[in-house]
Formats: C-alpha cells, structure tokens, sequence
C-alpha cells in the first residue's frame, strides 16, 4: 500500500506515479487527517496491507514531516512488514533515513531505506520557488527515477539516496528539532483585497487550519507549513508576511497543466 503526504502535489505525484507501476493502492494522509480519522490514540486504527508499506512524502526540515511521522507511530501497522521512504525534495534529505530506520524500529516496521527525488521547492514562505520550465525540467527528471524505485521495491531491495542528496546532514539532527517550534507558526498568514472568498484554501488544508469567517480566511494554530492554502490560492490573494509578495505560487497541478508530460512519459 502506498501512503502520500502532500502539500502542493509533488508526492502525491510520485506516489500516484509508483501506484501505476506497482498496481498498488493508494492511501491518502491527507485525508485521515482531514476526515478526522486521526484521534492520537495509539492503536487506534488499523491499516492492513499483504505488500509493503510505501511512504510518499515531501521532506520538512531534512527529515519527514512531522505529520506524516505521528501518522505512523499512531497507526497500527502489522508488525514486521517491509517500509519503503521515498522522500520528495527542492534540494536534499540531509540525515533523513536515520529517523526513518529509528521510527520503524520503534513501532514494528521493518525498515527497507529510503530514497529521495529532487521536486520543484514549494516552500515559498522561506526560499524562492522555481519558474514554470525548471519546475518541469525537474519534474521530467524526476519522473525517470520513479521505475527504478519501483523495480527496487518489487524486487525487495533496499532503497538508498544518492550521496549528494544525504549533504547537510547535521541539519537533521541540528536544524530539525528547532524548526518546529520557531518556524512552523500560521501568524504570518493573512489574505488580502484580491480574496473572493472562495473558500479553496480552507478546502485545500490537510488539518482544517483555515476557516472562513465572513467568507474570508482566518489561520488557527494548527499548521504543517504544508504551503497548500497559500499555493493553492486562485486569485494570489494570500500572503505569508511580506517574504511571498514577489513568490511564485508553486504546484505541480498547475505546472503540468498545458503540458502532457505525464502521458508522454507513460507511454514512452
Ligand atoms: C515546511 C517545509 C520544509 C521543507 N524542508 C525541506 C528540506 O529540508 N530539504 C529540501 O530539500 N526541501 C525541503 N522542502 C521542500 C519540499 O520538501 C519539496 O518541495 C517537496 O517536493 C514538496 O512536496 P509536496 O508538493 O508533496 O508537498 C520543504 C518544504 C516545506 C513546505
Ligand atoms: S482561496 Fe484565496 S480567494 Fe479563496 S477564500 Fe482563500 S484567500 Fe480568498
Ligand atoms: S494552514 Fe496552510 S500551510 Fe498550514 S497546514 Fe493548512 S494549508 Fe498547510
């Protein structure tokens, strides 16, 4: 079974992309943590799957996300069933694999390497996102690596990054435990007179962080910095202080669109 986490559609992507090769099913985090299927107990629900579990998720903070980790060590898994991480990336995964190895062994997973895929950056509200044709250059690339994983897992080999993509990987000792407290925050979050109250960013967030009032957002204070509501934003009517005022606004659905590059890739 494979698992997605995604915020701006880059994981989501990949997995569906690995779902086609594998002919696996598709499980989508996002919506248990949207439907409220998630209740924090552990052991509170129970995800059986006769192949292995394959987790899709961006990379926050050189590590996985913290969403996805607590979806894992709150699911009941079956114990001793094959992991797979493939973590998609704007640059690199630093330390990544070690938490994944240290999260398996934790809840009964047996742990079977992670690998990482370099995306688009969506993570607009610190670094500059990537124009329409580097976007699709880098989600060309990275569509070639997806029959390779695909292979390695069915064979039921070990994944691995690539060297240069373990760089920085202090980082996810270092840089990971602080960024949660001080980054992670939804304050900076605001709308402006574009707003036509459609209501896609509420629609869009994995943890029903955005509510309209009078038909226009407001921000509680449960956020993953995940960058849907702002990247998914018809009109650019929100903003992130006053760092995304010059941003693009990246998702993978809107650099595919005009584009066939999934049916190319699929039927070369
Ligand atoms: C909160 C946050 C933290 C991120 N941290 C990293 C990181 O440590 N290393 C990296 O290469 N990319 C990082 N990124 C970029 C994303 O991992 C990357 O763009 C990913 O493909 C987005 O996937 P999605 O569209 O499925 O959400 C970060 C993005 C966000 C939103
Ligand atoms: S998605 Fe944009 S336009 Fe629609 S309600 Fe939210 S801020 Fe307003
Ligand atoms: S508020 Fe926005 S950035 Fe935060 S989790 Fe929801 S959609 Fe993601």
């Amino acid at each position: 079974m494979i698992f997605y986490f995604s915020g701006t559609g880059n994981s989501k992507f990949i997995a569906e992309q690995l779902a086609k090769i594998l002919e696996d099913e598709i499980f989508s985090i996002n919506d248990f943590y949207k439907n409220h299927f998630y209740t924090g107990t552990s052991g509170s629900s129970g995800i059986i799957s006769s192949g292995p579990y394959i987790f899709v998720s961006p990379t926050y903070a050189w590590r996985l996300p913290k969403i996805v980790q607590k979806f894992i060590e709150n699911v009941n898994f079956t114990k001793n069933q094959a992991a797979y991480f493939i973590q998609t990336c704007g640059s690199e995964v630093g330390n990544s694999a070690h938490y994944a190895k240290r999260l398996c062994d934790q809840v009964g997973l047996k742990y079977m390497g992670l690998t990482a895929i370099v995306m688009p950056e969506n993570y607009l509200a610190l670094f500059p996102t990537p124009d329409q044709e580097e976007s699709l250059e880098l989600i060309r690339k990275a569509l070639q690596k997806v029959p390779a994983i695909a292979e390695t897992i069915r064979k039921q080999q070990m994944l691995e990054v690539e060297p240069e993509l373990t760089r920085l990987g202090l980082l996810s000792h270092l840089v990971n435990p602080l960024f949660y407290p001080f980054v992670v925050k939804a304050k900076k979050f605001h709308y402006t007179a574009k707003c036509i109250g459609c209501g896609k960013c509420a629609e869009v967030c994995p943890l029903n962080n955005v509510k309209l009032k009078n038909n226009k957002p407001t921000w509680g204070k449960n956020c993953t910095h995940c960058m849907a509501c702002i990247a998914y934003c018809p009109v650019q009517a929100i903003e992130y202080g006053k760092v995304s005022r010059k941003r693009q606004r990246y998702t993978l659905e809107k650099t595919l669109q005009a584009t066939d590059l999934e049916n190319t890739e699929q039927s070369d």
